[in-house]
């Protein structure tokens, strides 16, 4: 569970301070799929960090399963990364020149897994993200825009987190690819538990949670059900 209070965070000190975040607070349940929306510069990938233990707060208290962050040692921040959340960055954030199946280990090699778990580990995501086995070879340089997000999915989830926290994952996908991405996150939140946090600018992805919390410069300025709520027609998984 998420319990985050009026925090801020400031970029930059002196005449350059810039306050991306500005007082925001609210609770996240286990096992609850939300939507955080807001447009461009809003504070969404600040406030993903965050959550995410990337980066701290500047003021304000967060509660991550009942501890507070902010007394946690670099190596504990490091340890709920690798064992509890997932990533799906903006920038997917792939090695380059390096194969499908290495880029998606890697979070388990961190994590000390052994060779051969990492391997099947790494296969049964992949295929569960869609991808085909004559691609696990591949290089990521290789690879199509909606390939590259599938590989990134997979690598989210090859530590089998219970957080996952993806930024705007949907952004450069055509509306199918997309609608298979959010699938799978339904998906994952309906039938595995997992608590997503899904970060967009565009409405209709944000209605694929069952809450939405909206941001303008740094603050909530709505945090209700989703009320149109979506079901995307496909998923893999
Ligand atoms: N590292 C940084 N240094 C200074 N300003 C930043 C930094 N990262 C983000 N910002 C600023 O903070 C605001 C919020 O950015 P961001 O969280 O990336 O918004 P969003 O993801 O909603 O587009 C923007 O005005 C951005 O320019
Ligand atoms: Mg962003």
């Amino acid at each position: 569970m998420i319990e985050i209070k009026d925090i801020t965070k400031t970029y930059g000190s002196g005449d350059t301070a810039f306050q991306a975040l500005k007082g925001i607070s609210f609770t996240i349940k286990d096992g609850e799929f939300i939507a955080i929306m807001g447009p461009s510069g809003s504070g969404k990938s600040t406030l993903m960090h965050i959550l995410g233990c990337l980066d701290t707060l500047t003021t304000g208290t967060y509660f991550l399963d009942g501890k507070d962050v902010s007394t946690l040692t670099d190596e504990e921040l490091a340890e709920i990364r690798r064992l509890h959340v997932g990533f799906v960055f903006q920038s997917f954030n792939l090695l380059p020149r390096t194969t499908v199946m290495r880029n998606v280990m890697l979070p388990l090699i961190y994590a000390g897994v052994s060779d051969e778990e990492r391997d099947e580990r790494s296969r049964k995501v992949l295929s569960a993200a869609g991808m085909t086995e004559s691609h696990f070879s591949h290089l990521s340089n290789q690879l199509s825009g909606g390939q590259i997000q599938r590989v990134a999915i997979a690598r989210a989830l090859v530590n089998d987190p219970s957080l996952i926290l993806a930024d705007e994952p949907t952004g450069n996908l055509d509306s199918k690819t997309g609608e298979i991405v959010l699938g799978t996150f339904q998906k994952l939140n309906r039938e595995h538990g997992r608590t997503v946090i899904l970060i967009t600018h565009e409405h209709d992805v944000a209605e694929h949670a069952e809450r939405i919390i909206t941001l303008r410069d740094g603050v909530v300025v709505t945090d209700s059900k989703s009320h149109a709520r979506k079901h995307a027609k496909h998923h893999e998984v």
